[in-house]
């Protein structure tokens, strides 16, 4: 019964925007020189004027922070170095009164080698939680299989005490929980339950496709039993209460989705999909080999998840996260056109159906960082420079492939003002603030009703006022075009028309539509659009326009 009142309810989540916080890289409240939960708390005023409706926060629970908090020793406790538990309680309360949701991050396809539960597994095969891991015989020189874990090496590790090796799909300290294992499943419904009476919004399942693993047969994500255990897990959990879940899916195809976003529910609300991710970079090898972006290619992908998902499921929208590189160096332009190219992006993904995501300091256009090899932190970047090495890469290339792609490039601290260390701390940094936040940061951005910071307000807000960003469908215009990223949404009360110039160069296009009858909603030149004799319009260098058609004037 409740399930049916749910259907037929017009979800939250799908006029809402998120805010990603990597919590360690936020803001720093106590000056250790790592963000944490009090400074999380002392910049929601920001985060309420930017407009979202609630925050994703990657793990703070309790961790021995390998893989900086993916690696989890303790579901139910806040790791001291963002607080405690009284502070997430805090944290939710603080956030409540703004009208802002907590969504958690839930890691579930795998512990710390030193949660309690993997410390007693590895004792010996007849300990009860032996069976929460995944084991298999073999003899220290043989491994069960080749299967390579993604921060590199085997994916099998010994372990002499039980004479067994036990997988693991990230690094060693990151061994995988066995989903077969059905007194595993209740304890995890258990601890999300205790979240949601804690008053959390929603989660973000990390890496949630690969839960169902088939080491024997070599499989990692999409395993036989993945929907199985999914419907299992939000039936005893999400479908208790009103949550936004949000799946991190790298195999996802338009099909699946479908699956994991079924609106009856059983599943999730939506997955993040990887495939636009993914296009630059060499066919069937790895992102560090390095591809421009096929523009064309990009083009269809996007056209596809948007027409396949209408009505059948819920896209998430979004061009970054703590994984990946800043998307203004990436497919914008991080030196003249910036600001111009980052409100491009914003607005081409903004127009589009499903909940964006906003990872912090894209707001602010924040870009890409190059540092020696010894200031990068990240697990995966390290062991990608030894490894490459070790292959007969050359060092210039290796470092070419990590200034692109490292995760770093996300985590270095959020740029709050141009005073010491970007305003993130009074102590020393984690990670090195990027030395251009003289040039970029929150302070001046909001002072500055032309930034990038206030084309992403206006978007959020506009998504509030419109339905047609919920609602319309989605049609691609142009499809050839070499330069162009253009497509209509239609619904009832009118049209959305988006228009954007993906490069540094004027592009012109044969688009004819009444411009001077429609109401511009966002944009990024001051200048009034360039009508073209013939017909047609020129766009300036990665110009971006958003305009609105209302029903009554659409066949006039
Ligand atoms: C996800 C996370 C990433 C983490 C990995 C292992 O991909 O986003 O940061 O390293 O899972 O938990
Ligand atoms: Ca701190």
């Amino acid at each position: 019964m409740t399930s049916n009142n749910h259907v037929s309810e017009e979800k939250w989540w799908k006029r809402s925007v998120i805010y990603q916080i990597y919590p360690r890289s936020f803001c720093d409240g106590n000056g250790d020189g790592i963000g944490d939960l009090e400074g999380i708390i002392s910049k929601l005023d920001y985060l309420e004027q930017l407009g979202v409706d609630a925050i994703w926060l990657s793990p703070v629970c309790r961790s021995p922070q390998d893989d900086n908090g993916y690696d989890i020793s303790d579901y139910q406790d806040i790791d001291p170095m963002f607080g405690t538990l009284e502070d997430m309680d805090r944290l939710i309360a603080e956030a409540k009164k703004r009208s802002i949701r907590i969504i958690m991050d839930l890691v579930l396809n795998h512990s710390s080698d030193e949660h309690p539960w993997f410390l007693e597994a590895r004792k010996s095969r007849e300990n009860p939680y032996h069976d929460y891991y995944v084991w298999r015989d073999g003899t220290p020189e043989m491994p069960p299989n080749e299967m390579r874990a993604a921060f590199g090496g085997s994916a099998w590790e010994w372990e002499p005490q039980v004479q067994q090796y036990y997988f693991h799909q990230f690094s060693v300290k990151q061994p995988d929980l066995n989903w077969e294992n059905p007194k595993l499943r209740r304890e995890i419904y258990d601890m999300i339950n205790w979240w949601i009476a804690r008053g959390v919004g929603g989660f973000r399942l990390d890496v949630i496709d690969q839960i169902a693993k088939e080491p024997d047969q070599g499989i990692t994500s999409n395993g036989p039993r993945l929907h199985e255990y999914l419907q299992e897990l939000s039936r005893e959990t999400f479908q208790k209460a009103d949550l936004v879940t949000v799946g991190e899916a790298w195999g996802a195809t338009p099909e699946l989705a479908m699956r994991y976003s079924n609106p009856d529910q059983s599943e999730l609300s939506m997955v993040f999909q990887f495939e636009h991710i993914c296009l630059d970079q060499m066919e069937g090898k790895e992102k560090w080999d390095l591809a421009p972006l096929p523009f064309l290619k990009f083009k269809e992908v996007f056209n596809r998840w948007q027409t396949k998902l209408h009505g059948t499921g819920w896209n998430s929208l979004f061009w970054n996260n703590h994984d990946l590189p800043r998307i203004v160096s990436r497919w914008g332009n991080d030196s003249q056109y910036r600001v111009e190219s980052a409100k491009m992006l914003a607005i081409l993904l903004h127009g589009m159906q499903g909940t964006p995501y906003i990872y912090q300091g894209e707001e602010l256009g924040m870009t890409n960082v190059r540092c020696p090899i010894e200031a990068y932190q990240d697990i995966e970047t390290r062991n990608l420079y030894r490894e490459r090495l070790e292959q007969g890469y050359g060092e210039a290339e290796v470092m070419e492939s990590i200034y692109a792609k490292s995760r770093d490039n996300a985590r270095t601290p959020m740029q709050w003002s141009n005073e010491a260390n970007a305003g993130f701390t009074t102590g020393e940094p984690w990670l090195s603030v990027n030395p251009n936040y003289h040039e970029i940061n929150a302070r001046s951005q909001v002072e500055d009703a032309d930034s990038v910071f206030h084309c992403y307000r206006r978007l959020i807000r506009l998504r509030k006022e419109y339905r047609v960003f919920a609602e319309g469908d989605f049609r691609m215009l142009l499809k050839e075009d070499a330069a162009v990223f253009a497509y209509t949404r239609n619904s009832r009360e009118g049209q959305l028309l988006v228009v954007c110039n993906f490069y540094g160069k004027d592009a012109d296009c044969a688009i004819r539509e009444p411009w001077d009858s429609m109401e511009l909603l966002a944009g990024n030149y001051k200048e009034p659009l360039q009508l073209l004799p013939e017909g047609g319009i020129s766009l300036r260098p990665y110009e971006a326009r958003m305009y609105w058609k209302e029903s009554g004037k659409a066949c006039q």
